[in-house]
């Protein structure tokens, strides 16, 4: 059996996030989200990987590599433009030759890998088998409809009234089958070949597409409470690990992350939380659910609930909560007079005062 990940498409949702990186590579506890992706695929025992990439191939080359820190043998598939996810299974033909395969879409997070899946469809080897979550708004993605007993009758991409509130989850189980229901279909509305109406091919055409409900899902609807809390849900899992430096006058309570290389000094780091490498924490508090990413600095400052990533500062600002923070970002206080809020604010920011 074979992966196919699918690393190309803009990340319009993650914006100003995504400006200036692959959606794939925004990072969850501190690693890039991809990553999850590609370590339940080594896990489920899977080693082939293609890799379908888009415009930010050099992002995702550099990130990735040849696989072999994954213990993957990774082959990289360029597709000229975001034309849809059943024509990356297109374009992927030779590649995947007549083996059956995981496509994987790498902005999907799901909790707890693959591992389970993928042998039920060792097991059972139906036509296809896909995924199904319950979400808030099923209008973001590809929605399913059951019938009493279970069976899927109908798949929808992004429906305007969606029949149920079942969302396809990014992790699709093929046979070679799905070859031919690629070569089947038109472009959608919005000029991509959909791996929705590929499987909707194959439904039609009374194949065997079984599907199993997932909990413990997250992709980048752009959502940023979303990413606090698959943030969160990661971090509630890590082992407490202090090869950074801590000094005297600081504490660090229970499931907390140091990365070598990071300093905590006069500050109080209240678990779960990771703070890397190069990371200076100085007279701050970080509390609990806080991601703060490589060569920062948090000084005389307190942090909650959000992520901070790399190369950004935070000085002298009292309290942030539930905030996400790019990459160069610097927050300090404004000088006393006149009195009045200063920004520089790239695209698509979001600004919350409190004042
Ligand atoms: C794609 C699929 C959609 C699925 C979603 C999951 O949407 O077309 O059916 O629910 O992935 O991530 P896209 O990311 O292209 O908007």
């Amino acid at each position: 059996m074979k992966a196919l990940v699918l690393s190309g498409g803009a990340g319009t949702r993650l914006r100003p996030i995504t400006h200036t990186s692959a959606k794939q590579l925004v990072p969850v506890a501190n690693k890039p989200v991809l990553f999850y992706g590609l370590e339940s695929i080594a896990e489920a025992g899977i080693t082939d990987v293609g890799m379908i990439v888009g415009d930010t191939a050099d992002e995702i080359r550099e990130a990735v590599g040849d696989g072999s820190k994954f213990g993957l043998d990774v082959t990289y598939i360029p597709q000229e433009r975001p034309l849809g996810l059943a024509h990356a299974v297109l374009i992927a033909r030779d590649y995947l030759g007549d083996d059956d395969f995981v496509m994987y879409l790498g902005d999907n997070f799901i909790v707890g890998g693959i591992t389970g899946l993928v042998d039920e469809f060792r097991h059972n080897r139906p036509d296809a088998q896909i995924l199904l979550t319950r979400v808030a708004d099923p209008r973001a993605f590809g929605v399913a409809e059951l019938d009493a007993s279970g069976q899927v009758i109908g798949l929808e991409e992004k429906p305007d009234r969606p029949k149920s509130d079942l969302a396809l989850v990014g992790v699709y189980l093929f046979t070679p089958l799905i070859h031919e229901a690629v070569r089947a279909i038109e472009p959608s509305w919005r000029g991509e070949l959909e791996i929705t109406h590929a499987l909707q091919h194959l439904i039609d055409s009374r194949a065997d597409v079984r599907c199993t409900l997932v909990k413990g899902y997250w992709k980048d609807t752009g959502n940023v409470g979303d990413m606090l809390e698959v943030n969160r849900t990661v971090l509630e899992g890590v082992e407490r690990r202090i090869d950074g430096d801590v000094d005297d006058a600081s504490e660090t309570i229970g499931r907390v992350v140091v990365e070598e290389g990071a300093r905590i000094v006069g500050s109080r780091i209240v678990g779960p939380a990771v703070i890397g490498s190069g990371t200076l924490v100085s007279d701050s508090y970080v509390g609990p659910f806080t991601s703060v990413a490589e060569n920062c600095r948090i000084t005389d400052s307190e942090l909650e609930f959000s992520i901070v990533l790399r190369d950004s500062s935070i000085q002298g600002v009292g309290r942030i909560e539930s905030s996400l923070i790019g990459r160069h970002v610097e927050v300090t206080p404004a000088p006393s007079v006149p009195s009045a809020h200063r920004f520089v604010l790239g695209d698509h920011s979001k600004v919350q005062i409190t004042s």
